[in-house]
């Protein structure tokens, strides 16, 4: 009996693990996902995503920006098949390359690893992403790289963690040692000892079943010193640390915590497995008619990233769209919900590093991406059948601010199309002035998205543009029924965004807490109401 459409997707559904890796640069993040690519046999080369990064240019013909500085504007996805898993890592860019878009991923994962490294600990990006993730409430694995390097204590790492990010570790490994005396890790969950023997250039790895932490054979291996530690620390852990619930790590309340080293490959294996089956497969969605089941047979998906000019010879643009229910297949016809229009989804592309390969089906959790010739806009719902609107993507609040001037002011009209588009797109964001003037105010995360709206900006309008930096570094939205814009004057200044809400912007901490205090029946939210 062939199975049914509902079986099918299900079975796809459970298969799916769909998520982001968030780090500070340098972290290893680039490493970590070479080594998971290579488990799932993705790509043949070691060193393919490396030299990726390193020599983009080389590579990749898209944005004329890439080929200046080197680096991707891309988000991309990678997809492997894992031990009956399809996996798909959603990049997410770090560095220069930061912007909204990292945080817009972020909504089309169902869980994230982050990774730390041993020596450095929590560091400023990591928090930011690590925020995101907590809001929406998505499980978060926490790998702690490099611990063939001398670094902080793994105790000392768990507290960190929660005296910064608030959120509680549960160790599933421990290390035996660390940099030169690293010898391994003890597999808490399956009782068995890692052991790595590594110097610069040759590493090598292999795995025993033990009894339990005090068994003769870790002694044996570790020696008296290193294993007297293991059984102190473990003995502790035991008693004092947190059990492992999976309740609270599916509510993003407790990490997993695991110890590697990514370049040489240990505890990576180790980590993938127990990662695969801890991690959620793709969960409802949000809309405006309540939560959405993956399983529902009626294909759905929203767009939550466009990119421009992938390939400036044919000027296309890719919109990336998550698919949250159904079963997409090439060709199909789905209903535009934002222009009321049915389209057939013809020329949907895969990402594997920056190939792009065809796709003819593709399920729940699985990203494609679409050829754009404009209709799409970040947000927008497509969907099979009834009509479905996603929960609107969240606006993340700026940090960067820059008045706009456009150079030749008879190319006005132009050059406010392109603000348009480009805001609609989500390069930027943009704000008015309140004060009298018509100020054009932009916003955006990352240094990246100034320079990616001005190069749009001459390249697809025609228009040469001049941003003059302000000093703000804060916005808060404004939610006040009879607003004092007197009282945003210090080192502040009260704007409006594109629908007409309030927002302040404010050069430091201390001019924001002045206007909270000046203000209180006012709520100044991070995000737009
Ligand atoms: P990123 O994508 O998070 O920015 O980090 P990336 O993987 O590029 O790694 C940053 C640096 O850290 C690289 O060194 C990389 O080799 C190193 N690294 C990654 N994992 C480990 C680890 O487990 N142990 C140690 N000791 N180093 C690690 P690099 O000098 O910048 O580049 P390379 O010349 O070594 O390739």
């Amino acid at each position: 009996m062939s199975k049914s459409l509902k079986d099918e997707i299900k079975q796809e559904v459970d298969k799916r693990r769909t998520f982001a890796i968030i780090s500070h640069p340098d972290a290893g993040k680039t490493t970590l996902t070479e080594k998971l690519l290579l488990f799932g046999g993705a790509i043949r080369l070691a060193g393919t995503v490396k030299a990726r990064k390193a020599s983009r240019h080389a590579t990749s013909d898209w944005m004329e920006i890439e080929k200046q500085r080197g680096i991707s504007v891309t988000s991309s996805v990678m997809q492997f098949d894992y031990n009956g898993h399809r996996v798909n890592i959603l990049d997410t860019p770090g560095h220069q390359d930061f912007s909204e878009d990292t945080y817009r991923t972020l909504t089309a994962a169902d869980s994230a690893v982050m990774l730390i490294d041993v020596a450095k600990g929590v560091e400023a990006q990591t928090i930011k992403l690590f925020q995101v993730c907590r809001k929406r409430g998505i499980p978060i694995f926490t790998f702690i790289n490099k611990l063939d390097r001398e670094g902080q204590s793994p105790f000392d790492l768990m507290e960190e963690l929660e005296r910064v990010l608030g959120i509680r570790a549960v160790p599933m490994n421990w290390p035996i040692g660390m940099g030169r005396e690293l010898c391994g890790v003890y597999d808490r969950m399956k009782n068995q000892v890692e052991l790595f023997k590594g110097n610069d250039d040759h590493s090598s790895i292999s795995v025993r079943k033990v009894d339990d932490y005090n068994d003769s054979i870790i002694r044996e291996m570790a020696g008296d010193y290193l294993h007297n530690q293991l059984v102190q620390d473990l003995e502790l852990l035991d008693v004092a640390g947190d059990q492992f619930d999976f309740e609270k790590v599916r509510a993003g309340e407790l990490t997993p915590l695991f110890f590697g080293s990514a370049v040489n490959n240990f505890g990576v294996q180790t980590f993938l497995e127990n990662f695969l089956q801890l991690a959620p497969s793709p969960t409802p969605r949000n809309t405006t008619d309540g939560p959405l089941d993956p399983t529902n047979e009626k294909f759905s998906g929203y767009v939550f990233k466009i990119q421009a000019n992938m390939n400036p010879a044919h000027r296309d643009r890719i919109a990336f769209l998550r698919i949250c229910s159904g079963r997409f297949e090439r060709g199909m016809s789905v209903r535009h919900t934002r222009v009321g229009k049915e389209i057939k989804l013809a020329q949907p592309q895969q990402f594997l590093a920056q190939d792009r390969d065809i796709v003819e089906s593709a399920y729940p959790g699985d990203i494609i991406g679409l050829f754009d010739p404009g209709i799409f806009r970040i947000g927008d719902s497509l969907s099979q059948g009834s009509e479905i609107i996603f929960d609107e993507l969240p606006t993340f609040s700026p940090e960067l601010f820059a008045k706009v001037t456009v150079k030749n002011a008879l190319k006005h009209k132009q050059y406010q199309k392109g603000i348009d588009q480009l805001t609609e797109e989500g390069t930027i964001q943009v704000f008015h002035s309140t004060s009298g003037f018509d100020e054009t105010i932009l916003g955006v995360v990352g240094q990246l998205q100034f320079e990616v709206f001005e190069y749009r900006m001459r390249a697809e309008y025609g228009v040469e543009i001049q941003l003059h930096r302000m000093q703000f570094q804060f916005a808060r939205w404004i939610v006040d029924d009879k607003i004092d814009p007197s009282k945003f004057r210090i080192n502040s200044s009260l704007v409006k965004d594109k629908k007409d809400n309030y927002v302040a912007l404010f050069e430091n901490e201390y001019a924001m807490r002045t206007a909270i205090d000046k203000n209180p029946t006012s709520k100044f939210l991070e995000m737009a109401p």
